[in-house]
């Protein structure tokens, strides 16, 4: 059968062509494909060699990526992966590799208290739990009660219901909950979703346009506002998106950073060629020197489009 692609907004595609005048081709091109599956061990189950031996033991086969470390990416079918005791026992998760990187750029460390403000359904909380371990205090909000199930769920199969306090709420509200009190925090903000549209799923992409793009961007903004207030003095936030748009990424930033003297943009350090600095500058406005500190992930076969920032209160 013809495969049937369908057209995405001229107006969206006049867009992308400026945010990446030498990339556009290929950031287009992800559009035409799924990527590859990719998963991420969970440590709070088991460590790398066993994960390794239960994968062989029930014959599934996959390629272990050098980065981020117990990262793979699929070469089974997913619908028998899904049917393994490695997934049903959540020993497993399944993640696409670059919405594994706001959990590393946060670095959870025993000891800490960390937030993750909007979380469902729950692959960064998971993470967040794997790499921090036991001894971290991980508060974990959705607003959505459809989705919080789907948190619940995460968090169930994961094994973290007694790990993570889940609560659905308004992450608006958590600055004035939380006043200064979290070490750590992570935004990963409702978005307009740009790095998933799929040419052959109008679906993906159908309610995009510019006026829902101010509107996320106005939600992304109160968000990391309660974020900041949230966070302690010398804590950090990760804010980060799966979305191309300038006024969903450096502009929220640009505006944290001059709302609040005490917050700063940190360097990101990735080992992955497919990325550039964000933007200074958008249709006549200009941002903070600082955002070129921030990250945009150019999507690749295994990696979505993602923005990354890395904020430090002083
Ligand atoms: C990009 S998704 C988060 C994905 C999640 N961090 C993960 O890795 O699985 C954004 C989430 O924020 C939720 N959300 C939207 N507005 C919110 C709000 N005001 N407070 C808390 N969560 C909100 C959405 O329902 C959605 O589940």
């Amino acid at each position: 059968m013809k495969a049937v692609f369908y057209e995405l907004p001229a107006e969206f595609i006049e867009k992308l062509k400026k945010i990446y005048p030498g990339s556009f081709p290929k950031v287009f091109e992800s559009f035409l494909h799924r990527r590859e599956e990719t998963f991420r061990i969970n440590y709070l189950k088991t460590d790398l060699p066993h994960l390794k031996e239960d994968l062989d033991r029930e014959g599934i086969r996959y390629r272990e990526l050098h980065w981020p470390k117990g990262s793979f990416i699929l070469r089974s079918k997913s619908a028998d992966f899904k049917k393994s005791s490695l997934y049903i026992d959540g020993k497993i998760y399944m993640q696409n590799i670059s919405s594994m990187i706001p959990p590393i750029l946060l670095d959870p460390r025993r000891g800490e208290s960390i937030l993750d403000l909007c979380a469902a359904p729950g692959a960064k909380t998971s993470q967040i739990a794997s790499l921090g371990g036991r001894d971290i205090e991980l508060v974990a909000v959705e607003k959505l009660e459809i989705r919080y199930q789907k948190l619940l769920a995460t968090l169930r199969i994961q094994g973290l219901r007694d790990l993570v306090k889940a609560r659905l709420a308004d992450g608006m509200s958590a600055g004035k909950e939380y006043p200064g009190y979290f070490d750590k925090v992570l935004v990963d903000a409702p978005c307009s979703g740009e790095a998933l549209f799929y040419l052959r799923d109008p679906k993906t992409f159908k309610p995009w346009n510019q006026k829902r793009v101010n509107g996320l961007s106005h939600t992304q903004k109160v968000l990391i506002y309660s974020g900041i207030c949230a966070l302690k003095a010398g804590g950090e936030l990760i804010y980060s998106t799966c979305t191309f748009s300038p006024e969903e990424n450096e502009e929220v930033v640009d505006w944290a950073l001059r709302k609040f003297e005490d917050m700063r943009l940190m360097p990101i350090d990735l080992p992955v060629p497919n990325k550039v600095r964000g933007l200074t500058s958008w249709e006549g406005k200009r941002f903070s020197k600082d955002l070129n500190l921030a990250i945009r992930i150019l999507p690749n076969e295994c990696m979505e489009g993602f923005f990354l920032a890395r904020l430090k209160k002083a």
